[in-house]
């Protein structure tokens, strides 16, 4: 498989429309995965999963989304149950969890099911299109608030329940950066021949240099080694000055892989985050198959952290999605599972595999889980959330 052509010659077209025939490595990433119709996500929902390109974890099974949903029904409860509660998921893919959150609260809280007011902020046309074909039919038969809307028309401190979102943030546009020079500079795109290259120049925006400045990163005296690589998710600053603002009281959940700044910009770490999958399989080349891999980077937990405490977000905890999901009772799931229950054998052993690689530190399990709050008295704050105490051991 190639480039898709259409989007390729697009992509060139305003490259060469621009006054230095180059566009930032943001821009392009943007219009790869995000260009309507030809971007990676735009243009089809069916590259998640097995059959596409990179798994998830609701991919995996129903698990995932019932045991976020075992939070949510707590999160509701120390809110002091508010009616309606309402549930924001970005970026919701193929609508899995959705799906996997709203059976479950059927099947066990039913009170919490009567005042939800789900809402899915998603900006694929494609996967919007899909998500309403899967959960339309399922909300009506259950007689729940489903809506779908834009992120602006999600009012200021509109909030009271839940904002989440997994593997979001890493699917943001970001800058690419290089040290050059004893000096940071931006990597741009311009083309070249029959495809694409790239060329550095001075940053694009200020907002660069204030990030590295937040972070207390100082690049004139730095110990970065000359050709240092790496990204810059101004994305994620905007979006988590929009998630405080919208958020009137109540809790984000942020679930994506990532690092803490100290790691992410290590200087060892010198070719930075990015990766592009196609397949099932992985490498760091975004000029191939232009709009049909996705192309993600790591994110950078300690900034949404930073940022979100000095928009009003105070932050709950920061655990990884296996002990997360250990703590809110994925132990009797597995135990459950070995009394083998009214299980044949080959179904036993798939799901006790399925079970062990959402928790997996060295994949999905690894993944960070961020929680943030924001509107709550000292007596809600002090409630800690059941996702964010020591697990139980098996
Ligand atoms: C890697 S997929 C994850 C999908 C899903 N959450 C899951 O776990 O399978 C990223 C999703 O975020 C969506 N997305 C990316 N940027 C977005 C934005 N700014 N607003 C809403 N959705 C966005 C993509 O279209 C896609 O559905």
């Amino acid at each position: 498989m190639h480039s898709n052509p259409k989007l390729f010659q697009t992509l060139a077209e305003i490259i060469e429309s621009r006054p230095e025939r180059r566009i930032t490595f943001a821009e392009y990433m943007d219009l790869a995965l995000y260009h309507e119709p030809y971007g990676y996500y735009a243009s089809e929902w069916s590259k998640i999963g097995g059959a596409g390109d990179f798994i998830t974890s609701p991919h995996l099974s129903c698990d995932f989304g019932e045991t976020l949903a075992v939070q949510f029904v707590e999160m509701w409860e120390i809110l002091g149950r508010p009616s309606p509660f309402h549930l924001v998921e970005m970026g919701a893919g193929q609508g899995l969890i959705c799906g996997d959150v709203l059976q479950y609260l059927r099947e066990n809280h039913r009170d919490c099911l009567e005042v939800l007011d789900y809402a899915i902020v998603e900006k694929s046309p494609a996967m919007r299109g899909f998500q309403q074909g899967r959960l339309n039919p399922l909300a009506a038969k259950m007689g729940v608030k489903l809506r779908w809307c834009t992120w602006e028309e999600v009012g200021e401190e509109s909030i009271i329940g839940c904002l989440f979102s997994n593997e979001l943030v890493d699917a943001f546009p970001v800058h690419q950066v290089v040290f050059e020079g004893g000096q940071l500079r931006e990597i741009y795109v311009t083309v070249d021949g029959e495809g694409f290259a790239e060329v550095s120049g001075d940053l694009s925006t200020e907002a660069i240099a204030d990030y590295f400045d937040r972070l207390g990163i100082d690049w004139s005296e730095s110990h970065y080694p000359e050709g240092y690589r790496t990204e810059v998710n101004l994305a994620a600053v905007d979006w988590i000055d929009g998630v405080a603002a919208k958020l009137h009281c109540g809790y984000v959940l942020t679930v994506d892989y990532g690092y803490p700044a100290s790691r992410y910009y290590a200087p060892a770490r010198d070719r930075g985050t990015l990766q592009c999958y196609y397949r099932h399989n992985y490498h760091d080349n975004p000029y191939l198959y232009v709009g049909q891999q996705d192309i993600t980077a790591h994110v950078d937990f300690t900034t949404l952290e930073q940022r979100g405490q000095a928009r009003g977000l105070e932050t709950l905890g920061r655990t990884q999605q296996g002990l997360f999901l250990m703590a809110l009772g994925w132990g009797d799931r597995l135990a459950a599972l070995s009394r083998g229950e009214n299980l044949d054998i080959s179904t036993v052993l798939q799901r006790r595999e399925v079970l062990h690689r959402a928790i997996d530190p060295l994949g999905l399990g690894g993944f960070g889980v961020l929680v943030q709050c924001k509107g709550l008295d000292a007596n809600r704050r002090q409630q800690s959330l059941r996702g964010l105490k020591t697990p139980p051991m098996l």
